[in-house]
């Protein structure tokens, strides 16, 4: 059996560090992310059954800090924004579990956790994305500081990515700024199924840039869990092939960013969310998320572009689409949004955000 990389905090803390300790906190920002290549199926050990590949977002952000204490009778993570019924606490508090059997240090603990997010509910921004990745790294930065590790900020950020992926696959994704790969794949050497790493040196410029204007066409909660989506994938007749296509997927993305190739970006982006939807839809059982007003999006987007406008969308296994263009173009682009794919929106709401900059520490004492 393979070592889990988080041993390495066991590993490196000083000898005889866990004496009781009050009211340690670390408190991190962390951000969602938008897969261009999207995560649908899972491998047994909560891997991906396809590499994917995503651009972390920008305003779009959990702040979560977390409060410890090491006790002689530890009561484990108790309550989230001082609610014990808190809807996120049973998430939280499995992989709080798994956290532990990773880092047995957790066994003596006890922990309240303050998150927030800066964008609103159900708007088609991953919140489990950037929730689970700034929780993992206040975990990892509290273990950090009472085991006296010393392990740097860098080594941190990449054991939360092994670690995040327990909480949410696609949080593992949310530890880099700019173009994140997760899931082993050829064209990428040192892609890893167990952690997500970052592309960014091999991406133009431009494509740092890029914008992402979230249409929020259904303020409903999606439908469809994605556990229960991704478990779906398990002998869907159509899966064989997908697993093919998104590595192909994943090369031509990685080809066009590193090439500023617009083009090619958008016809991969948007194969890959009619990909999942259509996934979604031929599944047993089956379901649609798209509403008529997705549809009108689409069709919009796509006629925009005919007529020399670059803009792409892509979606998440819900009705909203991410709008996706230059921030070369962003004037003409975000005046056709607000013009023709606005009136689409729920109320007119639509979320402006862009290629982000990754986790930021927000204290640690
Ligand atoms: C459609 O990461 O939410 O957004 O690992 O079960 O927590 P779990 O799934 P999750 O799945 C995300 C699926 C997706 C595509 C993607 O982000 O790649």
């Amino acid at each position: 059996m393979s070592v889990s990389p988080l041993s390495r905090l066991q590993d490196m803390a000083s000898p005889g560090r866990l004496s009781l300790h009050e009211n340690l906190s670390a408190a991190w920002q962390s951000p969602s992310n938008i897969a261009i290549v999207k995560y649908w199926g899972k491998k047994d050990g909560q891997l991906p059954a396809t590499p994917s590949l995503s651009m972390t977002l920008d305003l779009a952000v959990s702040k979560t800090s977390l409060l410890v204490s090491v006790e002689e009778t530890p009561k484990g993570l108790i309550s989230v924004n001082d609610d014990p019924n808190h809807p996120f606490l049973p998430k939280m508090q499995q992989f709080f579990h798994w956290m532990t059997g990773e880092i047995p240090l957790f066994n003596k603990i006890t922990a309240t956790v303050t998150t927030h997010n800066s964008f609103p509910h159900s708007t088609g921004i991953a919140s489990s994305a950037s929730g689970m990745s700034a929780f993992t790294l206040c975990l990892l930065s509290v273990a950090n500081r009472i085991l006296e590790a010393g392990i740097s900020t860098e080594e941190l950020i990449h054991l939360a990515s092994y670690a995040a992926r327990m909480g949410s696959g696609s949080a593992c994704r949310s530890l880099y700024k700019g173009f994140t790969v997760w899931g082993k794949s050829t064209c990428v050497p040192a892609s890893a199924d167990e952690y997500a790493i970052p592309v960014n040196e091999s991406v133009h410029p431009e494509m740092l840039s890029l914008r992402d204007a979230i249409l929020v066409i259904s303020g409903n909660p999606k439908s469809l869990p994605s556990t229960l989506g991704h478990r779906s994938m398990n002998g869907h007749p159509f899966f064989s092939g997908r697993i093919g296509q998104a590595n192909h997927n994943l090369e031509e993305a990685l080809h066009a960013l590193a090439s500023n190739d617009f083009e090619k970006l958008s016809f991969i982006a948007e194969c890959e969310a009619l990909t999942l939807h259509a996934l979604i839809m031929s599944a047993d059982p089956g379901t649609i998320l798209m509403k008529p007003a997705t549809l009108l999006a689409i069709d919009a987007i796509r006629n925009a572009r005919k007529g020399g406008l670059p803009l792409f969308f892509t979606l998440d296994a819900g009705a909203n689409v991410h709008v996706m263009y230059p921030a070369t173009s962003e004037f003409q682009v975000e005046k056709y949004i607000n013009d023709v794919l606005r009136p689409l929106c729920e109320d007119g709401r639509v979320i402006f955000d862009g290629c982000g900059r990754g986790p930021v520490c927000i204290e640690a004492r």
